[in-house]
């Protein structure tokens, strides 16, 4: 499967970054075991001595993310389990990132999270080595990436260390292009972009998925811009919110509204959920006999909801200073409230204060429902 076929298989792609495809294979920047992540369906292991074709295919597909490092490299790849750390993105949504990033010829990129180097490789061949510079914060993923842009023919600047502090020694750049999941965005970024440039990135709302935004400067030190596409990236290494450990009672409760119906509703949910309940995370699992489980936690507070089909009313075990779930069900029944908006209609602010998620128009931020404990 050649560079010219996944080109082919990108039709969104203008017309240079289709080159930039052609000219950079992918294939160069993919070791030949590795963890693929189909872009339906469960992981399976790569192996490129093993099984060739399968390898090809993998490499060569628009949806396929390949997990090139486990638990920071403390889990060989090829067990396929743990938190995955490192991995070249999936080409459909690499795309979709080059889009909204858009730059003229001759712009200056800051790329935050190097990985297999390939997303590099595609700015270095598009806009020059001369005007991208990329961060890694992993010195073994880095040294890899330097191998793999070595043998491309490509030599951007590259950069060891924490990519949430920009790189200000070649700032101001004109785009940054992110590349790792992002909780929170750093102010470092919007301080290093010129005004008019844009900063590309996946926004991780409350659950696991993420959601691209593209934010635009502006001249008073805000960055501002509107959600796109849902993909799924590994987050910022700094911003890998780990569940709390608490002790104490859980203090049991009931509710007649679904999880389902609130993990499940639509992305625009999602988006507008997480603006309203910022730092707080949650997961969602199918159980046996058609059960569906919640669970959710934020630095003090967790809470856990299960709908079962044999009881009309929903379990719910809560602890710490909230009731993570009485927010989470009020956020979301005010989002139905305003007639259930698609995700089109949010957008994202970011001042040196911090960040906010708003409905329709920038002077609107979405503010969580008062919820005591
Ligand atoms: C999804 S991978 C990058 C994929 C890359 N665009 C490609 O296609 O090969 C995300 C990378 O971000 C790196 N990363 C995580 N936190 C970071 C941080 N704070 N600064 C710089 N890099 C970071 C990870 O080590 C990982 O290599």
């Amino acid at each position: 499967m050649s560079a010219e076929d996944l080109a082919d298989r990108l039709p969104d792609l203008d017309g240079r970054w289709r080159d930039a495809v052609r000219a950079v294979p992918r294939h160069l920047f993919i070791p030949d075991r590795a963890w693929c992540l189909p872009g339906e369906g469960p992981g399976y292991l790569i192996d490129r001595a093993a099984e060739p074709a399968g390898w090809e295919h993998a490499v060569g597909s628009a949806e396929s993310a390949i997990v090139t490092q486990i638990a920071d490299g403390a889990t060989g790849v090829a067990e396929g389990r743990g938190e995955y750390t490192s991995s070249g993105s999936a080409p459909g949504v690499v795309a979709a990132e080059l889009g909204l990033l858009d730059p003229y010829d001759g712009d200056e990129i800051l790329e935050v999270g190097t990985g297999t180097g390939w997303t590099a490789a595609l700015l270095s061949h598009r806009l020059g080595d001369e005007n991208v510079t990329s961060v890694e914060i992993d010195p073994s993923v880095l040294a890899v990436a330097e191998e793999n842009l070595r043998k491309a023919g490509r030599s951007p600047q590259l950069v060891l260390g924490d990519g949430t502090k920009g790189h200000p020694e070649a700032a101001p750049y004109d785009r940054v292009h992110v590349t790792c999941g992002v909780r929170e965005v750093p102010y470092a970024w919007v301080e290093q972009t010129r005004p008019g440039g844009v900063i590309v990135l996946p926004w991780i709302a409350g659950w696991e998925g993420a959601h691209l935004v593209g934010l635009t400067v502006t001249g008073d030190g805000t960055a501002v811009g509107v959600f796109h596409r849902a993909c799924g990236f590994m987050p910022l290494r700094s911003q890998r919110w780990a569940h709390p450990l608490l002790e104490g009672d859980f203090r049991r409760s009931s509710t007649l509204l679904d999880p389902r119906r609130v993990v499940r509703s639509s992305y625009g949910a999602e988006v507008a959920v997480a603006g309203m309940l910022p730092r707080v995370c949650g997961t969602y699992a199918e159980e046996e006999g058609g059960g569906f489980r919640v669970w959710l936690w934020s630095e003090d507070s967790e809470a856990n909801a299960r709908y079962s089909p044999e009881y009309k009313r929903i379990a719910v075990w809560q602890r710490g200073a909230r009731d993570l779930w009485e927010e989470l069900a009020a956020a979301f029944l005010r989002w139905v409230s305003w007639g259930s908006p698609d995700r089109d209609r949010f957008g994202m602010t970011v001042t040196p204060e911090g960040q906010h998620i708003w409905r329709d128009t920038p002077g609107n931020p979405v503010i969580s429902p008062v919820v005591g404990p």
